[in-house]
């Protein structure tokens, strides 16, 4: 067979060593593999190129994706998705891996559904926000990169006992804000899925000042506004009196070298996506769900939505006292 390899959506840490499975594995099995560059839109463009064994030598360590990604909303119109599906075949690709999150993920269903090519997704994206496995690519780094930060906060925070709002990404899930807030030993952790009051927080942050603890850590996920933990730190001052420095961490938790953690992720998976589909899977997601390889329908990994561990917000709640 010959498989279309790409990236899409957010780049996440680990991506070039999905790629790098993903090339290796299939060239073991006396496979093809086209890499398909900046996602949807090369598909469009037509920006292909093979990915050779020597192709992927040396990507491991690196961030980001050598096969550069996009968002590309033109893709929600089937008209598009026929233009891409005749690329595709002009170029005899066969099926296609798609690496990337749950946006990524429908525009793949989409093609199979209107042209019959199979297709396996491998979940990529620091948000952990994906149904069919534990873990997404990318999300290990993530955590670790925001958590060195906190500790550096965490220095300068003491110093001078002040409270800190640490803003991560994370648009619609707080995977990265709840691990990170546990990790780092937040005083309070804000995340999408639940409203967490202001009067609350100001009131832990005195009671904590009445038992002697001079500083705090809060840690916010983004939400639909990179930018509210401004908006929180004003609310925290008109209702205490007390400044609260930011921090939004931003894109640095995007980049940077995968760890140990992800390069395993990225690898079992890479080679997952290519056995399913040489063994006649299609339209699944491979996923890794209590240490083993698991293939979840697309449908399935779409429409449902991974839930945030309540028990975890609540031991963050017990631990930062
Ligand atoms: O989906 C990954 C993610 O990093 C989210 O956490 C964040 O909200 C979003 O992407 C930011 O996207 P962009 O880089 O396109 O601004």
């Amino acid at each position: 067979m010959r498989f279309g390899v790409y990236t899409s959506g957010g780049d996440a840490p680990g991506m070039n060593a999905a790629i790098r499975a993903v090339v290796r594995s299939a060239i073991s099995q006396k496979h093809s593999v086209i890499g398909i560059y900046n996602g949807y839109e090369g598909m469009l463009a037509k920006e292909f190129q093979e990915l050779k064994l020597r192709s992927v030598a040396n990507i491991i360590q690196r961030g980001g994706t050598v096969l550069k990604t996009a968002r590309c909303a033109s893709f929600h119109h089937a008209e598009t998705r026929e233009q891409a599906f005749l690329n595709l075949k002009e170029k005899e690709i066969d099926a296609l891996i798609c690496i990337g999150g749950d946006g990524s993920f429908r525009g793949a269903m989409a093609l199979h559904a209107e042209h019959k090519i199979p297709v396996i997704g491998i979940p990529g994206t620091i948000d952990n926000d994906i149904y069919g496995t534990d873990y997404t690519i990318g999300f290990d780094t993530a955590t670790n990169t925001a958590l060195e930060a906190i500790d550096r906060i965490r220095d300068t925070a003491y110093s001078h006992n002040r409270i800190f709002i640490v803003e991560v990404m994370g648009r619609d899930t707080g995977f990265l804000a709840l691990d990170v807030g546990i990790a780092g030993g937040a005083q309070d952790i804000f995340v999408p899925e639940r409203t967490l009051a202001v009067d609350k927080v100001v009131s832990r942050i005195e009671d904590s000042v009445k038992r002697g603890k001079l500083s705090s850590i809060i840690v916010a996920a983004e939400g639909q506004k990179p930018g509210r933990a401004y908006d929180l730190a004003e609310a925290i001052r008109k209702k205490s009196g007390q400044e609260a420095k930011v921090c939004i961490l931003g894109h640095i938790q995007r980049g940077g070298t995968p760890t140990a953690r992800d390069r395993m992720l990225a690898s079992a998976l890479g080679a997952a996506a290519v056995n399913a589909l040489a063994s006649g899977f299609n339209c699944h997601a491979v996923g890794i769900v209590r240490n083993e390889v698991a293939l979840t329908p697309l449908q399935e990994v779409t429409s449902n939505k991974k839930s945030i561990r309540e028990d975890l917000l609540n031991l963050s709640q017990i631990l930062a006292t």
